[in-house]
């Protein structure tokens, strides 16, 4: 085998699964030709195997040197011009059986390594089969394609991570073009913080977007829980139970029990209901009834007396219109009409209109078509909208989203979807029976290991862990696209079957990177920060052995959110009277000005 042209050296130290090998002398060059095909010779991140009868160990270069690393140099003496590499052992094969991950033998002294050849590689990356997806090509070698593992990808969850232009964008554009081009029945959500990916799928996805006509983006607030909804509403911080919030929680109930029996899909028992059950009330009328309550002006002064029957009323108002209903005004000094006697509901129905007026939350407090009982819809058209549909691609663009409102949004969409997929998971038209993607870009903004942020209070990270953990078994699987790897969440990292790692400079991430890929892949996560743009490391679940590969530039290309200002700072613009007014009314209404779709 001395004379076979892949002959490299031989091994001089095996410890546990690193193995250390010295190179021939007689190798004349760094790139031997092998089948026309130039091969580097001790390139970082490259592969050898080591022939034992008819099993074959694979294993992978992680550092080259002049002198031995794993003996005493005294101890042994190398040959002169000798090279040394050492090899982390990733796999093995038996004759003509598939590739598998992990070594049951090891190789000993003197053993042979040789070069891994193309050949080699195809046979570990397998042909195309079904259940596999391209996800680009190797590095070393354009024209072999490397296939990951679609199952392993979606239901172990995976990262596709990198610094900021490494290519992550386009990455994830690319695996999920493929998925839809090769499963005609899948299902992916995309939450789209910046509105970059609806000019990559244009007309095959459907784009879910604030005061977008075709679709608007509605997350009905009668989907929060009550802490969530009490937070949001008056600001209760969780656990507090003043007078106020008492009163606030029976309201609730009591508005969400009188829908009980006509919800659109199906009545439910109204001895099952809490405060916390997703069934729509009308928050205009809780506003409305507080608002009575506190201004009212009575005909008898005492407390017990004041009731609807001794309000001293003008005008009902119009709960739709957050009309108040009006008094007579109370009397001069002890006579009548008296005050209101109860205003336990002061503070709070005052911060409920500004809520309910404040247009920003409209998508949320006044949902079109979802706002109480008696509108067209339900959740159950909520879920087909988002998950069944023939585009097979939902993009939910949260751009329009005030930044104060991201993290509660995504931990209702992605609790919606998990309550969907857990409760639903023996139906045979969703659960277990069909998958869901769900996918996370610019995932640091929102999933952060702590709420530092003033404006992220953990409602996105708690549902987001939830997919992470439990999942998998309910038929939904999530990835994370990050620039900033170490601020994730340590409960997703650890989840994440297969990391995607792009370029990725900050030694921070890259440390983050290192300890949460699976065995031992030093010598690789060592490589991210060289990278070059489009250039993968793939490990982990749904990949047979750690790849770099080259990542095609997909077209359409997702939107980059910067705007082009060469172009415009090139420009000389001309303003007339009205400029800016637009803009003005735009800020007064905090209602964005549209744009055409
Ligand atoms: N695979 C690739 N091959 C060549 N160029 C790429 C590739 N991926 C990205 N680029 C270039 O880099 C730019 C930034 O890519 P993008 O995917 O938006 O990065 P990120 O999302 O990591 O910020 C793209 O506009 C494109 O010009
Ligand atoms: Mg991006």
């Amino acid at each position: 085998m001395r004379t076979n042209i892949t002959y490299l050296g031989k091994v001089i130290n095996v410890n546990s699964g690193n193995v250390e090998v010295e190179i021939a002398k007689e190798i004349p060059s760094a790139a031997p030709i092998i089948n026309g095909r130039l091969y580097k010779i001790g390139q970082i991140g490259t592969f050898v195997k080591f022939p034992i009868g008819s099993l074959t160990l694979f294993g992978l270069v992680s550092s080259v040197s002049n002198s031995p690393s794993s003996i005493e140099a005294t101890s042994y003496e190398p040959n002169y011009g000798s090279r040394f590499l050492q090899v982390q052992l990733i796999g093995e094969k038996l004759g003509n059986d598939e590739f598998k991950k992990g070594v049951g033998t090891y190789p000993t002294i003197n053993d042979q390594v040789h070069i891994v050849t193309e050949e080699d590689l195809r046979s570990i990356y397998g042909d195309k089969s079904d259940g596999y997806i391209e996800i680009g090509k190797h590095s070393s070698s354009e024209n072999l394609p490397v296939y990951i593992d679609t199952h392993n990808l979606v239901l172990r969850h995976s990262a596709i991570l990198g610094s900021t232009g490494s290519g992550k964008s386009n990455t994830t554009a690319n695996i999920i073009k493929r998925i839809l081009n090769e499963y005609k029945g899948s299902r992916i959500i995309l939450v789209d913080t910046h509105g970059e990916y609806s000019s990559a799928f244009s007309g095959n996805s459907k784009v879910f977007k604030i005061n977008s006509i075709k679709h608007p983006l509605i997350i009905p607030f009668w989907t929060m829980t009550f802490d969530e909804l009490s937070f949001f509403l008056v600001g209760r911080p969780e656990g507090q139970e003043q007078p106020a919030d008492k009163r606030l929680r029976e309201k609730i109930i009591e508005l969400k029990k009188l829908n009980a029996a006509v919800l659109k899909a199906g009545a439910v028992d109204e001895n099952f209901i809490t405060a916390d059950s997703p069934i729509p009330f009308d928050i205009k009328q809780l506003w409305h009834d507080f608002n009575r309550e506190v201004t009212a002006s009575y005909s008898v002064a005492k407390k017990e007396d004041q009731t609807r029957d001794t309000e001293e009323l003008i005008d009902e108002g119009d709960a739709k219109e957050l009309k108040p209903a009006t008094f007579k005004p109370y009397g001069p000094g002890g006579q009548t009409p008296f005050k209101s006697k109860d205003q336990t509901m002061y503070s709070y129905e005052a911060k409920i209109l500004s809520r309910l007026k404040d247009s920003r939350y409209q998508f949320m407090f006044d949902p079109p078509d979802y706002n109480d009982a008696k509108s067209a819809n339900d959740i159950d058209h909520l879920f087909k909208s988002w998950i069944d549909h023939d585009y097979r691609l939902t993009i939910l663009d949260l751009s329009g989203v005030p930044f104060e409102l991201i993290d509660i949004s995504v931990g209702l969409i992605s609790r919606l979807v998990y309550d969907s997929m857990y409760w639903g998971r023996y139906e045979e038209y969703t659960g277990r029976k069909r998958p869901v993607l769900m996918v996370y870009e610019e995932a640091h903004s929102y999933l952060p290991k702590s709420e530092r942020s003033s404006h992220i209070y953990g409602y996105a990270r708690k549902a987001v862990e939830k997919i992470f953990k439990e999942g998998r078994k309910f038929g939904i699987g999530a990835m994370v696209v990050t620039q900033r790897p170490s601020e994730i969440s340590e409960t997703i990292l650890a989840q994440v079957g297969t990391f995607i790692a792009l370029r990725l400079t900050n030694s921070r991430d890259k440390g983050t990177v290192q300890s949460a890929a699976p065995n031992n892949m030093n010598s690789l996560i060592e490589l991210l920060s060289s990278l070059r743009i489009g250039e993968a490391i793939v490990v982990g679940e749904s990949i047979n052995i750690p790849s770099r590969v080259r990542i095609e530039l997909v077209e359409p290309r997702p939107s980059s959110n910067d705007p082009n200002l060469v172009d415009a700072w090139h420009k000389k613009f001309a303003i007339n009277e009205n400029g800016y007014k637009k803009v003005v009314k735009a800020i007064r209404e905090q209602k964005p000005i549209t744009k055409k779709e």
